[in-house]
């Protein structure tokens, strides 16, 4: 089988790792959580990086610093991870859903207007599979009505998008870049990975003290055994953040080596008229974490039967997100009753993304897309 992701690990990481083991820097503190946070958020030119045990409570840590108060709405799209949800639901919020843009399955930033309302706290943007939002229009947005914005950057890592594209002083600036507060995951299917992990990313001093003060019980400094606040155990131990850095060390290697992916995949799968391949928008450096493809609506077919038959062939799908208004659980609770997201319903059924990890190699692509020619060309 060719599995949807298989990590590459290599010699720097079983370096740092072993010097965790051989120093006994095994929990929580240790050199590598400082340089993880420090380095990685300097590669997104932020200035404060505070590492957490995974991606979904690095938005809930990032949420919880906004001070929500109960019934504050943050406005994210439906095609998205859960997570996003519960981050806003656990501190007392109440999601607001937008559709997706046909062609780069991100958030429609045409359609985000019309969703604020006096009690709007933040907009969340997701870069859904590596491929950033337009963030210019929501950045209007959000400074217009004085909306935070919590940057869901976790399939994004090294993705760039261009800043002002329509003015002389246009700048490429790293998804990560743009949130109040900006979120990723290192779960092990991400560019980079410490198994599991998350960081928050900040340029506010104050708002990275809280992040910090949460992710560790809210411990006074000044009084250790004494709490003011409610807060969590969401540490990332110093091993993790050993695996990180090391990664960090050949980020540039990471993003082409997905880059290179996607370009096959597209080079090799662009004559099948029946599928949807991901696009680059021209404001956009893409890096593909995941190569979704989409079924073209008028032929019938859904995602389960295109990846029955992947299956069958040895190759290994996962299907495309559900949307947050499909979500039972969400429902259950009274939320988006009757509420539709035509895009992101369609996506959803006719969506899944292939095999496009990072230890993918030429063998094992072409492989694939002989069998999605089997399938499909038939
Ligand atoms: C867009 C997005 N946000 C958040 C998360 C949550 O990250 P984690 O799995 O590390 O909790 C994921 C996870 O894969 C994700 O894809």
């Amino acid at each position: 089988m060719i599995l949807v992701n298989e990590p590459k690990l290599g010699e720097r990481e079983l370096e740092y790792v072993s010097e965790c083991l051989r120093t006994g820097w095994i929990s929580s503190a240790g050199r590598f959580i400082e340089e993880f946070e420090e380095r990685w958020a300097a590669y997104c030119g932020r200035r404060y990086g505070v590492a957490v045990s995974n991606g979904t409570v690095a938005l809930q840590v990032a949420v919880a610093c906004l001070g929500m108060e109960p019934g504050d709405e943050v406005i994210m799209p439906t095609f998205t991870i859960i997570s996003c949800a519960l981050a806003v639901i656990y501190n007392g919020g109440v999601p607001v859903l937008v559709d997706s843009d046909p062609g780069t399955w991100t958030i429609d930033v045409n359609q985000i207007a019309d969703r604020i309302t006096p009690r709007t706290k933040a907009i969340m943007p997701v870069h859904i599979y590596g491929h950033p939002v337009d963030m210019d229009p929501l950045l209007d947005l959000a400074d217009k009505h004085g909306l935070a914005i919590i940057e869901d950057a976790a399939e994004a890592h090294g993705a760039e998008y261009l800043s002002g594209r329509y003015s002389p002083d246009s700048r490429w600036r790293r998804c990560g870049n743009f949130g109040t507060l900006s979120c990723f995951s290192f779960y092990a299917n991400k560019l980079i990975t410490t198994g599991e992990g998350g960081m928050v990313l900040t340029d506010d001093p104050k708002l990275a003290g809280e992040a910090r003060s949460l992710r560790n019980l809210c411990f006074l400094p000044e009084r250790r055994f004494y709490h003011e606040e409610l807060g969590y155990n969401f540490r990332m131990t110093n091993l993790q953040a050993a695996l990180g850095l090391a990664q960090l060390e050949r980020m540039d290697e990471i993003v082409a080596h997905k880059r290179w992916i996607a370009q096959e995949y597209t080079r090799r799968l662009k004559d099948i008229e029946v599928l949807q391949l991901p696009v680059e928008e021209l404001w956009a450096r893409s890096v593909y974490w995941m190569y979704g493809v989409v079924l073209a609506e008028e032929t019938g077919l859904d995602a389960d039967w295109l990846a029955e038959h992947l299956g069958g062939r040895g190759i290994d799908t996962r299907p495309f997100f559900l949307g947050m208004h499909e979500q039972p659980v969400l429902r259950k609770r009274g939320l988006f009753n009757n509420e539709r997201y035509p895009v992101a319903e369609r996506i959803a059924r006719q969506g899944l993304y292939l095999p496009s990890g990072l230890a993918l190699n030429m063998e094992q692509l072409i492989q694939v897309c002989d069998a999605v020619h089997e399938v499909l060309k038939k």
